[in-house]
């Protein structure tokens, strides 16, 4: 007869670990996302960013199309004086509202019900479009709890005046620019991640949990090859450098593996003349080669350009 001792023993340690590890996923106490309240830092990325997903039929190819602005308003759009510089997070008509606004409870309760009562979130309607700021209440603890408002309601500001107000040189294209992030595949290099290691030190401090409330999709980016940029913006908010480092990374960089995105720029520079790449670029090999002691400008980049755009979103994370 064959022996099945050490079968039998084995067999038993299978089930043993096999139902200790469901025990643990079903039993042992986890956290509910609704409770988890929605910092700071994911309403300002909600907001700016708006509704956003991975891949679908309204955004097929990351088009970018109908995305909310950004802006800094320092006179009131209503009024036309001056006031405190303030941000306002602009969906003009056919924008479709941010996560948060679609679906509150994503928020978690405190946000959610502040959103709803105070920022009265409920009235925001997609046709007419909306104007958003993150607002905030004082706490008994002396911290604040930050809430999403709906300006449009509640101060009767429409997209057209409020955009009318800021005017161009204080509107920011973050959320295409993220869309051209993703798009761009910039996260095959780079990651939005800090980890809680030495990277603190060097990277910025990791996200918190409640900074991802109602983001999608989230770009930590694959594995690292370059450095974490998910607060570039606080150590770097030189939009000249950005320039330059977008439309060739050896201006400034002479051994950067990282690829040049010139063709952001499109075919006009600001001045709506045309861009004369293949000029550029024998100047640029002509300044490699010792020929030429300086490297061609980096022309100015269109104000409707993606360059534009990429660069409100690198300089937007902070
Ligand atoms: C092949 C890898 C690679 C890709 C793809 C890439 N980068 Fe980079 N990036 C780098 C490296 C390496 C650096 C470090 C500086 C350098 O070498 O230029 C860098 C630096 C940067 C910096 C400055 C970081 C700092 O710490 O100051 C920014 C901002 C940046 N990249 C943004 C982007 C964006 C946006 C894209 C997509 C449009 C992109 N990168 C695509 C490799 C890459």
């Amino acid at each position: 007869m064959v022996n099945f001792r050490e079968y039998k023993i084995g067999a038993r340690f299978f089930g043993i670990a096999l139902g200790g590890s469901m025990c643990i996923t079903l039993f042992l106490p986890s956290f509910d996302f609704r409770n988890v309240n929605a910092t700071e830092v994911a309403l300002d990325k909600q907001l700016w960013a708006g509704w956003e997903s991975g891949f679908n039929l309204d955004d097929p190819w990351l088009r970018g199309d109908h995305r909310p602005l950004r802006v800094t308003l320092k006179v009131d759009p209503k009024t036309g004086q001056p006031m405190e510089a303030t941000t306002a997070y602009v969906y003009p008509a056919g924008t479709r509202m941010p996560n948060g606004v679609d679906h509150p409870d994503i928020l978690g309760a405190m946000v959610q019900q502040l959103s709803l009562d105070k920022g009265r979130i409920s009235e925001a309607n997609e046709s007419q479009g909306a104007v958003f700021l993150l607002s905030s209440e004082p706490q008994g603890d002396g911290t604040k709890q930050f809430y999403i408002e709906d300006a449009s309601a509640t101060k009767g500001w429409t997209p057209d005046a409020v955009l009318k107000a800021a005017g161009d040189e204080n509107t920011y294209h973050a959320a295409y620019g993220k869309a051209i992030f993703v798009r761009e595949g910039c996260w095959w290099c780079h990651t939005l991640l800090p980890e809680e290691t030495q990277d603190w030190q060097v990277f910025g401090a990791p996200p918190m949990l409640g900074d991802f409330n109602g983001e999608s999709p989230t770009a930590f980016g694959s594995d690292r090859k370059a450095p974490d940029i998910l607060h570039v913006g606080s150590r770097n908010s030189s939009r000249e450098w950005m320039m330059m480092h977008f439309f060739n990374p050896r201006l400034v960089q002479p051994y950067s593996i990282m690829p040049r995105f010139d063709y952001l720029w499109g075919k006009v520079d600001a001045k709506g003349q045309t861009i004369d790449y293949d000029k550029w670029r024998s100047e640029y090999n002509e300044y490699v080669e010792g020929q030429r002691v300086t490297p061609p400008e980096v022309p100015m980049y269109a104000s409707n350009s993606d360059a534009r755009a990429l660069i409100d979103f690198v300089l937007s994370l902070k």
